[in-house]
């Protein structure tokens, strides 16, 4: 049985909490019970109370999430097919998406950028993963749920994969509270999203999310022996192979896959193993197609490149939904068409880029995707178009 949502509170963040916030589960389970303290204490609590509540919420309270979570089992996977719903959706040939990364950290720049989307009216928003800090309900509800939460709602749905920092409190409410309230319109019925993954499809395009937060986590000793590599689990590649028929090569629609995880960086570690989970599985139909990701904090726009070595992908990182920005150097310029390197703010003597969110609208053979930041900035667009079931970009 799905646990009940605790009853909400506003969490009180702000951006600098998240500046320097590493992928250290310690740190991360700290802050959640930081935040915790900060939320339930008021301005006239005596200094006893205050000393009793930081010894309880953040010794006590961090060491139990902690071992809970980072000892205790990973909530179950959930595969399609599941009573009358295979995890492939139809959408109308004309659709409109508000694609969000990184971006619940429950910020006034998170709100301002789903308050944003929302006004662009898209009939599906999909979440691209990542709950900060760990994941936890009370941080699910307070970004997703509460009335005060300003998750952009599709007018036909919204969906959600998940990251990293879900599986930090083992994907305990990424499964049980978020997933629950995600759905989809099918036929006029809320079909409500029941797996970390799912296929949106017309005659033109398929939109594929894949689930790579499920595997980015182990236990501490696990993640020594052999570190998590983001893989797409068995029966995720299963549902890709005999219920979405990816390998199909007289499927000549366009593929357009969304991921937390990337496949590439020129910034940081990348994750290939799900790429060449996909080359494989795609065989004789594997064709140039389009990549949107998140997990790093910034907005990137990649030339093709070829995954695995041999499939090539237009890459596009979208994680700079309600994280602090990032704006370090690249490792390597060339395989970057276009990157926001504008400067927002400076805190904790770092220079922030802009927060945003990627608004894409299918077209029968077109996607335009327009990078949209906190401001209503337009900072980029462009136009993807299918050619003989290969996705290319114009111009
Ligand atoms: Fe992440």
């Amino acid at each position: 049985m799905p646990a009940a949502v605790p009853k909400p509170r506003r969490l009180v963040r702000s951006v600098k909490d998240y500046v320097n916030l590493g992928h250290n589960k310690v740190e991360n389970h700290l802050k959640t019970q930081q935040s915790e303290l900060k939320e339930e204490l008021k301005p006239t609590d005596t200094v006893t109370y205050r000393i009793g509540q930081f010894l309880w919420t953040n010794f006590f309270g961090f060491v139990y999430h902690y071992v809970k979570s980072r000892f205790g089992r990973r909530h179950p996977y959930s595969a399609y097919p599941k009573q009358d719903d295979s995890g492939v959706y139809r959408i109308p040939p004309v659709a409109s998406f508000a694609l969000l990364s990184d971006w619940a950290s429950d910020t006034e720049e998170s709100d301002k950028v789903g308050r944003l989307a929302a006004r662009y009216e898209p009939d599906y928003s999909i979440h691209l993963g990542d709950v900060y800090f760990v994941g936890t309900q009370k941080e699910v509800a307070a970004n997703f749920l509460i009335p005060e939460a300003s998750w952009p709602w599709g007018r036909c749905g919204s969906l959600a994969l998940s990251g990293n920092h879900e599986m930090y409190s083992n994907g305990r409410a990424f499964f049980e509270t978020l997933l629950p309230k995600m759905w989809i319109e099918q036929s006029g019925i809320r079909v409500v999203q029941k797996a970390g993954f799912f296929c949106l499809e017309n005659d033109y395009w398929r939109v594929v999310g894949l689930d790579t937060g499920y595997t980015s986590v182990r236990n501490p000793v696990m993640e020594i022996l052999r570190p998590p590599d983001c893989r797409l689990k068995d029966a995720q590649l299963h549902w890709l192979r005999d219920q979405v028929r990816l390998g199909n090569p007289e499927d000549r629609r366009g593929l357009l896959f969304l991921s937390h995880h990337p496949p590439f960086s020129v910034f940081r570690e990348a994750f290939p193993e799900p790429a060449r989970q996909l080359v494989s599985l795609l065989g004789a139909a594997k064709r140039p197609a389009a990549w949107i990701w998140g997990h790093e904090h910034r907005l990137i726009v990649y030339s093709g490149q070829p995954l695995s070595g041999e499939w090539p992908v237009h890459g596009r990182c979208i994680g700079h939904g309600g994280m602090p920005v990032e704006l370090d150097e690249p490792a390597d310029i060339s395989p970057i068409v276009f990157r926001d390197d504008r400067i927002r703010t400076r805190l904790k003597r770092k220079n922030l880029g802009y927060n945003g969110f990627a608004y894409l609208r299918l077209d029968g053979p077109e996607a335009l995707i327009q990078y949209v930041d906190l401001d209503n900035t337009l900072v980029y667009q462009e136009v993807l178009r299918i050619e003989e079931g290969a996705v290319v970009v114009e111009g």
